[in-house]
């Protein structure tokens, strides 16, 4: 997620800017810059990388002045360079970004027409020439502004500053956050607290369709028509490093709790329900291959693979096509047979793990068409790939994977209707049932949060714990998998996950009362099965969290522990049954006192074999 920051006062802004961006670089980024207006109006710094490069920029090239804005940036459109870094200049005006705005083609369109020239990729610059276009015969900033973030869809926070009007910054935002710092003879913004905490404890929260006007000595806030708003300063009382992860103990905490937004991010403008669609326009230049394919291969590691096996469940009903499933380390050596009709899907989040793009150069060299599904904009496994889907979960910090697994399936899915629908196995009718389903699922996802306190008392009581036996069918079986993965990598406990109909040709024998045994149960066509599962660890004295979404008396009888999350197509259960084993992993860990972020052993991203 890209970091904002604003500053108008009496101190040096491109010194307070740097520190500010420096406190948000726990989100990420890939490139940084700043503004700064002085007497030749407003002087913009861009550099490609850490902070550190824009540091040494700023010694070798100064900016002087007391109002300024600095941005980093996390690309979601354009690759990470000096042109699509922020700020962005259109005349007068000069802007700083962070979201995504839907629309930006046709307005990009529109701004060409009538002769304006964009110099970047990115879908920020439109903003800037909107509001500049705006400012036209005289109109202020503020009212500018507010013309221009009307005709965007789409959700964004921005900062906009111009030559015409010194000392005044205006601040926009539909979904991503904006804090505003009140000081003593200045005013600072922010997309984080821990940005400006050095400077201020009292804050104002921009809310959805705010605006705020910006000087040193004023905040004036109105909301997208023109009506003010009044509210009194927050005092925040967190300490910085609380404040950097948002309140939470942990980034992983963090993490799963923005799921919700994370999938809203990586639906948004992929499903159109009127008629049937997943359009995923990053595909047409391999729609002609796609209609052509008749076999899939999904590669990938970790809890990335983990989304795989449940990308092969989409992509076998909604497409009908045959797919099959392979660790990354495992296809790239076993010459695997494949030629100009296949397609091979590999997933990471990071674009950058060797086994994953080892699996990528295997296919390629065998003539399959490639597709990734990727978290990390312009990584090395995106830019091979003949065409690349992206998640938009935002930068993931905590070494163990949580919104980069929901939001990878939901690429998944999305994938599968648009393939299914490409290839005529799935009629329009079906696929927008399925489509309002998917649409939901970031609610889904937000209620099933609620059972965070639930989860954290079942936590406390099956901490020691020696092993966990993880069980599931169809669908679920992966979830099985990636919940085992989750307590084996954060609390550092033995866990297995097993198909739960396998249960009884081995893993049976572990069965005792010091077992605990996580079942996922939802209310599908092998529900039944699943119980008669149940019964076989209960007979043996087995401890078992069964995990549903529909009670029942059998099951409430059965389980020691009972969770219940919000009810979905079967098909998308995964989504929905993630979440508390998540939590569940995460509240051992903290029992037992484990490095949360960054369990031992393990690293982010796994870039050699
Ligand atoms: O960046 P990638 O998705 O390619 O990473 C794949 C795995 O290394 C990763 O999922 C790993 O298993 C995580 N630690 C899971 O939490």
């Amino acid at each position: 997620m890209c970091g904002i920051v604003g500053y108008v006062g009496y101190r040096e802004a491109s010194d307070v800017l740097v520190g500010a961006l420096r406190r948000l670089e726990y989100r990420g980024y890939d490139s940084a810059g700043v503004a700064v207006l002085n007497g030749r109006g407003i002087e913009v710094r861009r550099c490609v990388g850490k902070l550190v490069n824009l540091e040494k920029l700023l010694i070798t090239e100064p900016l002087r002045g007391a109002i300024g804005i600095g941005h980093t940036r996390w690309a979601t459109h354009g690759r990470p360079s000096e042109e699509n870094a922020h700020p962005h200049r259109a005349g007068n005006v000069v802007l700083i970004h962070n979201g995504i705005i839907e629309n930006y083609l046709e307005l990009k369109a529109e701004l060409t027409a009538k002769g304006r020239t964009l110099s970047s990729e990115t879908d920020t610059e439109v903003i800037a020439h909107l509001v500049d276009e705006e400012m036209k015969g005289g109109v202020s900033l503020v009212h500018a502004t507010r013309n221009a973030v009307r005709r965007l869809l789409g959700s964004f926070s921005i900062v906009v500053m111009s030559d015409t009007e010194p000392g005044r910054l205006v601040a926009a935002k539909t979904a991503t956050p904006i804090v505003l710092g009140l000081g003593e003879r200045e005013n600072l913004i922010a997309s984080d607290i821990p940005a400006i905490l050095e400077y201020t404890r009292d804050m104002l929260f921009l809310e959805d369709g705010e605006m705020a006007e910006v000087t040193r000595d004023a905040i004036v806030l109105t909301d997208f028509e023109g009506n003010v708003r009044q509210r009194a300063p927050k005092r925040v009382t967190w300490d910085p490093v609380t404040a950097q992860k948002g309140g939470y103990k942990h980034f992983l905490q963090k993490e799963i709790h923005e799921q919700p937004q994370a999938l809203i991010d990586t639906l948004r403008g992929r499903i159109r329900l009127e008629t049937g669609d997943a359009p995923l326009a990053e595909l047409d230049p391999i729609d002609d291959r796609l209609g052509k394919i008749d076999r899939i291969t999904l590669s990938a590691c970790g809890t990335a693979w983990h989304a795989t096996l449940v990308g092969k469940f989409f992509l076998n009903q909604l497409a009908r096509l045959p797919a099959e499933v392979d660790y990354a380390s495992e296809f790239r050596y076993r010459a695997p047979v494949l030629g100009e009709r296949d397609l091979v899907i590999v997933v990471s989040q990071s674009g950058e793990t060797a086994d994953t793009l080892g699996a990528v150069e295997e296919a390629k060299r065998a003539g399959a068409l490639t597709l990734a599904i990727c978290n990390v904009l312009d990584s090395s496994i995106a830019r091979r790939c003949d065409a690349v889907i992206y998640t938009h979960a935002g930068p993931e910090i905590s070494v163990a994977s949580t919104k980069a697994f929901t939001t990878q399936l939901a690429a998944l899915f999305l994938f599968a209707v648009r393939l299914g629908r490409r290839l005529d196995r799935l009629d329009a009718s079906q696929a927008s049932v399925l489509l309002a389903h998917l649409r939901n699922i970031p609610q889904l996802t937000e209620q099933a949060l609620s059972l965070e306190s639930r989860v954290a008392q079942i936590a406390r009581r099956h901490a020691n714990a020696q092993d966990f036996l993880y069980l599931g069918r169809g669908v679920n079986y992966p979830v099985a998998l990636e919940g085992a993965l989750k307590l084996k990598e954060l609390s550092y406990i033995h866990a297995e996950g097993y198909p739960a109909g396998e249960m009884k040709h081995g893993p049976i024998a572990l069965i005792t009362d010091q077992l605990p045994v996580v079942v996922m149960a939802p209310k599908d066509d092998v529900y039944s099965k699943t119980i008669s599962n149940l019964k076989e660890v209960e007979s043996r004295g087995g401890r078992i969290i069964a995990i549903t979404d529909e009670p029942s008396d059998e099951l409430e009888r059965i389980a020691t522990d009972l969770l219940v999350v919000p009810k979905t197509h079967s098909l998308l259960s995964p989504f929905t049954l993630t979440i508390p084993l998540q939590f569940l992993a995460y509240q051992v860990a903290v029992e037992r006192g484990s490095d949360v972020d960054q369990p031992r052993n393990l690293a982010k991203s796994v870039t050699v074999e």
